[in-house]
């Protein structure tokens, strides 16, 4: 059945971090960089780390769990998991999360990349398959790690988090719109080589694309009909660092011929960022994280169009309105959001340099990972080559105690 005119977009929203974070005021006491630069230069003041059982299958499930809690999954015909922190290179990540939260058989699963721009290639796909039959539902998994070599100019940008989105027709938050501007351009600007776990970056050449990709989204966004930026209540960009969004809403507004002070575009922006300066960067999530903070912070009137600003390196890049849904602020998750970034514990800089430097095994010897996480889910070890996920606790709810262990085997067991 398709959907003849029935709104299809975000029913829910939400997010999970990691259970680490290291605040940028630790960060600058080692590295003699002035607090200030972190803080108002980039606009960071903490990045979420992955203790040694976290990554982003338990990161997403943790999310996902959330929503097909409150959802259920009886709809669900296909989760789309995006990621650029791949953790195979044949199988999805989704998978996994199909394994960890019991998801029904009947459901496609698949693992889509593009740098950032990944969840918005997974949001417009699955707001085309809703569009093609109302009655199936699809979650859009959005979950990274951001890694920089220690020492280097992207390492204060770090961070990771994962969203869960589930797209439907008569979504209760935000209705996908159309038209949405496109720009694609091959850029050496930011890549991550399959032989290393840190990405590669040219940090100003990677602001340039970005500007310059906007300004591309921009222009096919207008020239396809879109709305006028007056006529947009507030845009959320893609942040891999929270200035970066006050950059580039400067850049737009110039280009249609506005001028604002630097205080004005934080004032607007500010709604948009309260997450992601506490998180860093999480690649895919974070422009949908970007989203989560500013429908939790209730300043959209119902009815309003919110612009969303995806760039993702090497570069594609998607520029989209939707419009806020009346009701939405029923149906939020500001109190687990909130949880999710204050219940993280800090690390020294120490502990974090030592976890940075952590890797698995790669010669398919059997590593049992330390029990360190709170969270539902969490990475027990690695054995002949396989992951080896287990299930700690309940996932609902805004607060995850640590629990005694209830084991589940995602994959084969360990000798
Ligand atoms: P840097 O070396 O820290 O740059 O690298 P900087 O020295 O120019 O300083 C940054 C800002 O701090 C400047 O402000 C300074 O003036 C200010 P700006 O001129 O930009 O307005 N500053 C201070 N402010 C207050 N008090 C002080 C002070 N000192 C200096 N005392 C860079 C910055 C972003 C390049 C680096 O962090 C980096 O390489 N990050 C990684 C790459 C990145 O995030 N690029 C963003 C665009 S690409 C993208 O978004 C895609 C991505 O998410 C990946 C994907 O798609 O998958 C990265």
């Amino acid at each position: 059945m398709h959907s003849d005119g029935v709104p299809v977009g975000i029913h829910d929203l939400t997010f999970r971090t990691t259970s680490l974070q290291l605040a940028h005021a630790e960060l600058a006491r080692h590295t003699g960089v002035p607090t200030a630069k972190y803080h108002r230069g980039i606009g960071q003041r903490a990045m979420s780390i992955p203790a040694p059982d976290e990554d982003v299958i338990t990161m997403a499930a943790h999310a996902a769990a959330a929503v097909v809690e409150r959802h259920g999954a009886d709809r669900l015909r296909t989760l789309i998991f995006a990621t650029e922190t791949a953790v195979d290179q044949a199988k999805a990540g989704g998978l996994y999360v199909h394994s960890l939260l019991g998801l029904p058989p009947h459901v496609r699963v698949v693992e889509l990349k593009q740098a950032c721009y990944g969840a918005t290639a997974a949001l417009q796909f699955a707001t085309a398959l809703v569009h093609r039959d109302p009655d199936e539902q699809v979650l859009v998994l959005a979950s990274d790690i951001a890694r920089y070599d220690l020492d280097s100019p992207g390492e204060p940008t770090q961070g990771a988090a994962a969203a869960a989105l589930l797209v439907t027709a008569r979504p209760a938050l935000l209705e996908i719109d159309t038209p949405s501007g496109l720009f694609t351009r091959e850029v050496m600007d930011f890549w991550r080589p399959n032989y290393r776990t840190t990405a590669l970056v040219d940090g100003r050449a990677s602001v340039d694309a970005y500007l310059h990709a906007l300004t591309g989204a921009w222009s096919d966004y207008r020239a396809r009909g879109g709305t006028p930026l007056p006529k947009i209540h507030t845009v959320c960009y893609h942040q891999p660092f929270t200035r970066m969004a006050h950059k580039a809403h400067h850049h737009l507004l110039r280009q249609v011929g506005v001028s604002a002070g630097s205080q004005d575009i934080a004032a607007a922006l500010a709604p948009t960022t309260s997450y992601n300066e506490l998180l860093g960067n999480s690649y895919t999530a974070s422009l949908y994280i970007a989203l989560a903070a500013l429908l939790d912070s209730g300043t959209p009137h119902d009815g309003a169009t919110v612009g969303l600003f995806s760039y993702g390196s090497g570069s594609v890049a998607e520029f989209l309105t939707g419009t806020v849904r009346p009701g939405y602020r029923d149906h939020l998750r500001a109190e687990a959001h909130r949880a999710a970034v204050a219940d993280r514990r800090s690390v020294s800089y120490g502990a974090y340099r030592d976890l940075h430097g952590r890797t698995l095994p790669t010669d398919g010897s059997r590593h049992a990972t330390a029990a360190v996480t709170p969270g539902p889910y969490r990475l027990a070890g690695i054995d002949g080559h396989r992951r080896i996920y287990e299930v700690t606790g309940p996932a609902a709810g805004p607060r995850q105690p640590p629990t005694a262990s209830r084991t589940t085997r995602t994959s084969a067991p360990t000798a």
